[in-house]
């Protein structure tokens, strides 16, 4: 009897003392194990008399009861400080200051273009889009410049393979898009990026158009200055602005004009503009007698370097933040 409570005394305070579970393990087999101390009592237990024989089975199926319910204890004690070993070593300071976000900023030629729809809308003109992988149909067929036709050779551009397709050389295929799908009256711009095959201080490869289009039964060239004129003065802000169109030729406007502008010395080319051709209105079945209507060209990418003063195109697109900061 003696024994069975020095053992359980003896068992207990061994558990107690140990911290790794493969040892814990071992413990349990010396105390409770086939060949353990509590087994061999109860191997003792055919040599007891036969009346005392229930009474001591009973006790040692206690003391194992005992044991068990102390390793398990034992064992989530373990666990538990594991656990917090691992929380401590992998705690996260909160109150450590943050690393912070880089803040983004507007393109300074999105910026431009931003401003250029805003005064456009103001004058009562809706905002059109368009695809920039365009069919040579709508960049240059339905504008009344058909293959082989000279004036293509100013827009040398990037063809995709299936040779169908082309990067669209100008936002004037928007103009007839549109046109397919509205009738008159119609008073769009319509704001894009464009492609061809240049590359030098004031050309980029990709660059920047807006187009603009208004047809209705009474709009004339005076109409085209007007709204060009005005929108120049509220683009930069000055009403000393000088405008001048200079006669020149497009195959989708008649007549045509570069559009220059100067603020006091020299001109800058700013696009071109002209009354729309009476073949591109028959392409998009719009009655030329009743309608009819003046377009133009506009560059942002230019009006951006006049706004900004900056003299290299090719800056505005090589993403370098140094130069990208300076406007935001
Ligand atoms: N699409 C012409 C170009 O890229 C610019 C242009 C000229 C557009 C006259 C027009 C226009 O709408 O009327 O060279």
């Amino acid at each position: 009897m003696e024994d069975l409570d020095a053992i359980v005394q003896e068992a207990l305070s061994a558990f107690a003392g140990i911290d790794d579970p493969d040892k814990l393990e071992q413990a349990k087999a010396r105390y409770l194990g086939k060949s353990g101390a509590l087994t061999g009592l109860l191997k003792g237990l055919a040599k007891l008399p036969a009346g005392e024989r229930p009474a001591f089975g009973a006790r040692v199926n206690d003391a194992k009861e005992r044991l068990e319910i102390a390793l398990r204890e034992q064992r989530e004690r373990i666990q538990g400080a594991k656990l917090e070993a691992r929380l401590e070593e992998e705690a996260l300071d909160v109150t450590l200051p943050g690393r912070g976000l880089g803040i983004g900023g507007v393109h300074p030629v999105t910026r431009t273009m931003e401003r250029i729809e805003t005064l456009f809308r103001s004058m009562g003109f809706a905002v059109a889009d368009g695809p920039e992988i365009e069919t040579d149909y709508y960049n240059f067929t339905a504008l009344n410049q058909p293959e082989n036709h000279p004036a293509r050779s100013m827009h040398d551009t990037f063809y995709l393979a299936d040779g169908k397709h082309l990067l669209r050389t100008h936002t004037s295929p928007i103009q007839i898009r549109y046109l397919e799908q509205h009738r008159p009256p119609i008073k769009i711009v319509a704001p894009g990026r464009v492609y061809r095959h240049d590359y030098d201080a004031t050309h980029s490869p990709m660059f920047h158009q807006i187009e603009g289009l208004w047809v209705d039964e009474r709009i004339t060239f005076a109409d085209l200055k007007g709204v060009l004129i005005a929108f120049l003065r509220l683009f930069f802000e000055r009403d000393d602005v000088k405008v001048r169109f200079r006669p020149s030729f497009f195959p989708f406007t008649e007549p045509s004009a570069e559009i220059d502008m100067s603020f006091g010395e020299g001109w800058l080319e700013m696009g071109g503009a002209g009354m729309v051709h009476p073949n591109v209105l028959k392409n998009v079945a719009i009655d030329s007698e009743r309608y009819q209507g003046f377009a133009f060209g506009l560059g942002p990418d230019r009006l951006t370097m006049l706004r900004y003063g900056v003299n290299d195109l090719r800056l505005f697109f090589e993403n370098d933040l140094r130069f990208l900061k300076q406007f935001n």
